[in-house]
């Protein structure tokens, strides 16, 4: 009688045990992850990229993020601003994601910031530079693993003017927030150098026809271009450019979305094009190498900077999950913990600022073969100004 009840005390204290870490696993539910990208249209490659990238990072934690398995919810938002509210609200309010993850056009973006920070569900950018998203609607759920459109091009501005001694410029890019953004931070790194932009040409997005704008270049004679496209875009662009023979006579700069992704389609076209950009080839540090070989492994190709972005929004969700444990109600935790992080990317370490925007190091490339080699530092540990962000 004693002896069976020295046994049954242990065994009961065990199954006890056993029950209350099945209940504390049931208390974990899926962490539900809305990825809304393009996945049609000009930019879907970007959208696969960003999504490939995060995939890696989660699977490199076993499939879980602070002990939470991932579920994953997909929209194709087709880089279509007019449906932005509509495609978001399928994650928020028919899917009740935990944390959204999107996008790559800047218009798009400012409709899921809106809805974000209206539902206060947590969003993380991974490309679309829109510089409003930390801008005047920053908020304490919103953070970026890219870049600010500002961020991207000033500093192509500064060494045109500064290293290339160029005295007069024009830009051509897309009618919308990335496009004006980028060019008028190139005008204004250019100018603060003492170069001058004669002339900012648009056509609307996602236009491919550049023919007219082109004779327009050419007739005008500036000493350099600036152009952001990005992209089939981007393709379509540099080719066009090439084949006009403008790449004989007025050198061709951009922000490093003309050239990333794309080498292997635009070929010959893009030969020794200069870009600004935070990721590059040849960066040749330990975490980069060992971040591109299993990119190559898993997917069978070679990762680009969309690609980098995802991987780092999945890095910035895993630590700001680690330190509220898993419950994204804790924003004020999370962003705490995000704020206090350094970010071990393949780009390189980065911070983010206030607006929750990453403090980073600008690389200047050159197009060598199917590489955007990095060839020195536009802008040392860059942060964006973040105009209108009262957080
Ligand atoms: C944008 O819309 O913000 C964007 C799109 C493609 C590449 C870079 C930026």
């Amino acid at each position: 009688m004693i002896r069976s009840t020295a046994f049954a005390i242990p065994a009961l204290a065990a199954s006890l045990l056993m029950a209350s870490s099945v209940a504390m696993a049931q208390a974990q539910p899926k962490l539900k992850v809305g990825l809304m990208l393009p996945y049609s249209g000009t930019f879907t490659a970007l959208g696969v990229a960003i999504e490939n990238g995060f995939r890696l990072y989660v699977d490199e934690q076993g499939g879980k993020l602070a002990g939470r398995e991932i579920e994953f919810f997909k929209v194709d938002d087709e880089s279509d601003p007019s449906k932005a509210t509509d495609n978001v609200n399928k994650l928020i309010k028919r899917d009740n994601v935990d944390v959204l993850v999107g996008t790559v056009h800047s218009g798009v973006a400012m409709g899921m910031a809106r809805a974000a920070k209206e539902s206060g569900t947590l969003l993380i950018v991974p490309n679309a530079g829109s510089d409003a998203v930390t801008g005047p609607m920053c908020a304490v759920n919103i953070f970026r693993s890219s870049f600010s459109n500002w961020q991207s091009s000033y500093g192509m501005g500064t060494v045109a003017a500064k290293q290339e001694k160029k005295k007069t410029a024009m830009t051509i890019t897309w009618k919308y927030a990335a496009g004006e953004e980028m060019t008028n931070a190139f005008k204004e790194g250019f100018e603060k150098e003492g170069g001058k932009v004669s002339k900012q040409l648009t056509l609307p997005f996602p236009n491919v026809e550049f023919q007219a704008l082109l004779t327009e270049i050419a007739a005008a004679k500036p000493d350099a271009v600036f152009a952001f496209f990005a992209g089939g875009g981007a393709v379509k662009f540099v080719k066009d450019y090439a084949a006009a023979g403008l790449n004989k006579t007025i050198p061709l700069y951009g922000s490093g979305f003309l050239t990333d992704g794309t080498l292997e389609a635009q070929g010959d076209a893009a030969q020794g094009l200069l870009t600004t950009l935070h990721y590059a080839d040849g960066l040749n540090t330990p975490r980069d190498n060992q971040f591109r070989l299993a990119y190559a492994k898993t997917f069978k190709m070679q990762p680009d900077v969309y690609a980098v972005q995802g991987y780092d929004a999945a890095q910035m969700l895993a630590t700001g999950l680690a330190a509220v444990k898993g419950d994204v109600s804790r924003k004020a935790e999370f962003a705490a913990a995000l704020q206090k992080a350094k970010i071990d990317s393949p780009r390189g370490p980065f911070t983010l600022s206030k607006s929750h925007n990453p403090v980073q190091d600008i690389y200047l490339r050159k197009v060598d073969g199917k590489e955007n080699k990095v060839v020195g530092i536009a802008s040392k540990s860059l942060s964006d100004p973040a105009r209108g962000c009262r957080m």
